[in-house]
């Protein structure tokens, strides 16, 4: 009765959708269970490519059942816009469900996280303004909204009034805005209720039963590691447990189910939005490796900054989620270099670390130490076991998986399905 965590190894971005959508075949349920509609998941099947935010990879697989968790914090127009928009391409969303303990993303959590990042001028965290960051502040403080109040108007009106009590001092005193409406805000979300209940599940007790039943779940994260809450480059992340303890606390599903932990990480790294990227790129090379691996946001579109892969990072993510297998992703983008860099280790105010510095302070000053790697030519995209791999590229995944701490157990040639190299299966 396997329990299967995929994690980002790094900050976002490693191509966490198309591994999940590799496994999608091969499992009952796929559930995300932190995050909301701030990620961007991209699925590449043929000459089709899907965009997904707020719903779980899984979706696209038949026969799975996806699963919005507990942690989620859940946008009511947006999931009905991507339900709307894959239905229209002939995919069956009918077996989704969605916690009843999910939490809503309110226009006024919207409006907060942009004017909160207006206000904070250079200090900003460089969100993707969808809300997060303030919609679990409420659950924290709370003052959430969730998916099983919209079942009660009475209820659902004293939270929103609740929740508007504070807020609106905020909103028009401190940012000079208009305060909301409460009439505004119950009636939205109870435009949503009669699509939304045939939905709504106990599904920690459904996955409990599933598990029991000896069916595969596969618990999908959203953001990464670096971008935790807790784990972190704090304060430049995202507002919930990215890693594999939030895959527990945001689904329901106990820690002694988890048989095995996926950290994607990609070949190098990039990074959305601000906070410390100590092998960042403003050269040449990072512009080739933008070029190259596409790199533009799927959510928001902007440029993703690129650097170097960093191995004290990789191994970080392996201690925090207990990586059991590592899934590399876009070793294609990687061809055409002479010699590929990989940090080994920091130089932080002239002492040598081997491990992520304890402090913030220490992480802003931190400097990459360089081992340099022979690169390759030839294209790799159309390779499809270890040895077809030209040998530089055997000889730098092989050091990787040396310096990350778990072994590399899938590689990724390129965005399709196909494009996949399999050393060690994942389930
Ligand atoms: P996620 O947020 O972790 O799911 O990753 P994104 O979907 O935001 O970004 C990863 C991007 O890389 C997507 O456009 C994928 O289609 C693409 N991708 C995934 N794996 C590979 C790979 O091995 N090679 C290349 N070239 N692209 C890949
Ligand atoms: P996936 O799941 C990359 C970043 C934002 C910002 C910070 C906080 O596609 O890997 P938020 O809106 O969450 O409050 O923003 O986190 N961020 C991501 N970066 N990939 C993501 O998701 C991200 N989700 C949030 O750019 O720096
Ligand atoms: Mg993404």
């Amino acid at each position: 009765m396997p329990a299967v965590v995929i994690v980002g190894a790094q900050w976002g971005d490693e191509g966490k959708g198309k591994a999940t959508d590799l496994l999608g075949s091969r499992v009952d349920y796929v559930v995300k269970f932190n995050g909301g509609n701030n990620a961007g998941h991209t699925v590449v099947i043929g000459d089709q490519k899907y965009a997904l935010h707020l719903l779980p990879s899984g979706i696209l697989s038949p026969g799975c059942v996806p699963v919005i968790g507990n942690g989620v914090v859940v946008d009511l127009s947006v999931l009905f816009e991507e339900i709307d928009g894959l239905e229209e391409r002939g995919i069956d969303t009918s077996r989704l469900v969605i916690s009843a303990n999910a939490h809503v993303i309110a226009d006024y959590n919207r409006t907060m996280d942009k004017v909160a990042e207006r206000f904070l001028g250079s200090r900003k965290i460089g969100t993707t303004g969808r809300g997060i960051g303030p919609t679990y502040a409420d659950k924290m403080n709370r003052l959430g909204i969730r998916i099983q109040d919209l079942f009660d108007e009475n209820i659902l009106r004293q939270k929103v009034e609740g929740a508007l009590e504070l807020k609106n001092q905020i909103l028009t005193k401190i940012y000079n805005r208009r305060a909301v409406e409460i009439d505004e805000i119950v009636d939205e979300l109870l435009s949503y209720v009669d699509r939304l209940r045939p939905m709504v599940a106990d599904t920690p007790l459904l996955l409990h039963e599933a598990l029991a039943a000896g069916k595969t779940v596969l618990l999908e994260a959203g953001q990464a590691t670096l971008l935790d809450v807790d784990h972190g480059t704090y304060p430049f992340v995202t507002s919930s447990s990215a890693t594999t303890g939030g895959a527990c606390t945001g689904s329901g599903i106990a820690p002694t189910e988890i048989t095995r932990v996926i950290g994607i990480v990609k070949a190098y790294a990039t990074r959305v939005g601000e906070g410390p990227f100590p092998t960042e790129l403003f050269d040449d090379d990072g512009e080739q490796l933008r070029k190259n691996g596409a790199e533009f946001g799927t959510t928001t579109g902007r440029p993703r900054r690129c650097g170097w892969y960093d191995a004290p990072i990789a191994r970080y993510a392996a201690r925090i989620n207990g990586v059991t297998d590592f899934v590399l992703t876009k070793l294609d983008v990687l061809t055409g270099w002479d010699q590929i860099p990989v940090c080994v280790a920091y130089d932080v105010d002239g002492e040598r670390l081997e491990e992520m510095p304890m402090t913030q302070t220490g992480f802003h000053h931190a400097k990459p130490i360089y081992e340099f790697f022979d690169g390759w030519h030839e294209d790799i995209s159309a390779c499809r076991t270890f040895d077809d791999l030209p040998r530089a590229a055997q000889d730098y995944v092989s050091a990787l998986e040396k310096m990350s701490g778990a072994r590399i157990s899938t590689i990724g040639v390129g965005p399709d399905r196909e494009q996949t190299i399999v050393l060690h299966d994942l389930l």
